[in-house]
């Protein structure tokens, strides 16, 4: 049976600031530029959420999306949007939001929350409409959980 990749675009928007604790306000500056802003600032995020499996033969799909929409709502968009990522979204606590830890930590939330039959293939995460980051898991999981 053909194994076909459908993928769902979502928006949210939301608040961060990216520092650490640690550093004084001149090196997180150094080090982060704009996106150390004391007083926050926002983006628009894009995401894409990609799963993988077989094209069932009666319907022709490999999920209804709108399981797809949902899961991913109930999971990560509810949380986080218009939220400030820093203060507000408990599974991204002590987290310092950068694309690259926000993208891990959106697969660790919505990965088991995945329809039936289909598998987390891959998810890219928009900051703005020039810089994104890819996600598909930790290498060989997929392989050793099938
Ligand atoms: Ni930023």
């Amino acid at each position: 049976m053909p194994r076909v990749r459908v993928t769902r675009r979502l928006h949210f928007n939301a608040a961060h600031r990216l520092y650490r604790a640690d550093w004084s306000d001149e090196r997180n500056r150094e080090v982060f530029g704009d996106c150390s802003n004391p007083n926050w600032h926002g983006h628009n995020y894009e995401m894409d959420v990609t799963v993988e499996g077989a094209v069932d033969p009666a319907t022709g799909y490999v999920l209804d999306l709108k399981l797809l929409k949902e899961a991913v709502q109930e999971a990560v968009i509810r949380d986080v949007d218009h939220r400030n990522l820093n203060l507000e979204v408990p599974w991204l606590e002590g987290l310092n939001p950068t694309t690259e830890n926000f993208v891990v930590a959106i697969w660790n939330r919505l990965e088991p929350r995945i329809p039936e039959g289909v598998e987390l293939n891959r998810i890219v995460l928009w900051e703005t409409p020039r810089n994104y980051v890819e996600y598909s898991g930790e290498q060989g999981s997929r392989e050793a959980a099938g």
